[in-house]
């Protein structure tokens, strides 16, 4: 583990005093990297983690080495098989909560365990606390569910969190100019076009344009529009009028490179993801226009159409920032850090079913942990 990095977790935890709680356990679904290494590390000691389900589409195998060595169970289930791995998780960790006599405390990014709670598990929902979560996605997962029946903690919407956006911006264009780079392949002076003007989005916009590139904005919201013309960037008017884009980049949560999208795309363009899960490309429909794909790289496909355009997708749809280092540990422990505050907060003010966001006060402990540490 890297000891190079300043102990701003504990200190966080040192100044909230959390402390250790008796009869509770976690359920963690998470991305494994070195800097979810140290939070788990860290919050094993003060509430026992049962399982890590590792979200397959990142994560490193020392990451899962080093947790399993200190006694923790991690399964690392394939996308396909995520949700089929969380139920049986799941029922594992029921099981143990009757005999054991504790309560559950799910951990997670991305909401899949909540909706897969309400789906599968009614009856077993008094042995849960509640969960918390750090991304949108996690959230809106919530917010779909027709009665939310535990408390989800969040920080997906924090001011941290939306400095973090414009660092996972960044982290997507930099990863993206990598892997170009090694095909030598160079995005100055070339167009791009950003699906999603948010916090991810603006933040892949503002990057690319650092990099020389013309860049163009869609977004569904037409503030959004307006704000993105007002920042000098070009709107799209039409999504199928993208036939002059050499990059074209997912960053909306949603399906946002759509079939129209993707009939319109010229050939030898990227089709890029820079949010979540495979959810920002219609992969269905491109492999159902296809005549063959090559890989030309290893993070790169370039899939021949019938049409004869060849359509070059990068890391199969997955955020291209999950295909090397990303946002830099010192920004995401930030949340991570709020993580831990909202641990503390469910476990001690135990709130009603609902949705909560991390207060605004409590929000300035880690900022002033991370100045101060720095
Ligand atoms: N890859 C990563 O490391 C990483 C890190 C953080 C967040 N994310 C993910 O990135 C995604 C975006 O996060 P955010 O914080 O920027 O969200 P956001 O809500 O701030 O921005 C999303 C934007 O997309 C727009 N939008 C919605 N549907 C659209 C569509 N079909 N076409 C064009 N625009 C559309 C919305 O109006 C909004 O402006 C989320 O899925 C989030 O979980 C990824």
């Amino acid at each position: 583990m890297n000891t190079f990095h300043p102990p701003f977790l504990n200190e966080v935890r040192r100044r909230i005093g959390l402390k250790k709680y008796k009869n509770v356990k976690q359920f963690v679904v998470q991305h494994l990297y070195p800097d979810t290494l140290r939070l788990l590390l860290l919050l094993h000691e003060y509430i026992p983690i049962s399982v890590v389900v590792s979200i397959s589409y990142s994560g490193s195998d020392e990451v899962i080495e080093a947790l399993r060595n200190k006694g923790i169970k991690v399964v690392t289930p394939d996308f396909d098989t995520l949700d089929t791995v969380i139920i049986n998780e799941l029922k594992n960790c029921f099981k143990a909560c009757e005999t054991e006599k504790h309560q559950l405390l799910i951990h997670e990014v991305g909401g899949y365990t909540i909706r897969i709670l309400h789906e599968f598990f009614d009856t077993y929902l008094h042995h849960v606390i509640g969960a918390v979560e750090v991304t949108k996605q996690g959230v809106w997962e919530a917010r779909k569910l027709k009665k939310l029946k535990i408390p989800q903690l969040n920080c997906a919407e924090t001011k941290l969190k939306e400095i973090e956006g414009k660092m996972v911006g960044e982290s997507v264009v930099a990863s993206l100019d990598y892997i170009l780079r090694d095909i030598g392949y160079a995005m100055v002076g070339r167009k791009a076009c950003v699906f999603g003007y948010g916090w991810v989005g603006s933040g892949v916009a503002h990057s690319l344009r650092a990099r020389g590139m013309a860049v163009t904005v869609y977004d569904t919201d037409v503030i959004k529009l307006v704000e993105a013309a007002v920042n000098g960037f070009q709107v799209l008017k039409s999504t199928s009028d993208v036939g002059t884009y050499s990059v074209i980049i997912g960053a909306s949560g949603t399906l946002s490179i759509s079939k129209n999208v993707i009939d319109g795309a010229s050939s030898r363009c990227f089709l890029v993801s820079g949010s979540s899960k495979d959810k920002e490309i219609d992969l269905t429909y491109l492999k159902s226009q296809q005549k063959e794909t090559r890989a030309i790289h290893r993070h790169i496909n370039n899939h021949i159409l019938k049409d004869g355009r060849q359509i070059l997708l990068v890391n199969e749809g997955y955020p291209v920032n999950f295909t090397g280092s990303s946002v830099p540990d010192e920004i995401v422990e930030f949340l991570f850090a709020e993580l831990i505050i909202l641990i503390k907060v469910l476990l001690e003010e135990t709130p009603s079913p609902g949705i909560y966001p991390l207060d605004k006060e409590l929000e300035k402990i880690p900022a002033t942990v991370w100045l101060e540490m720095r």
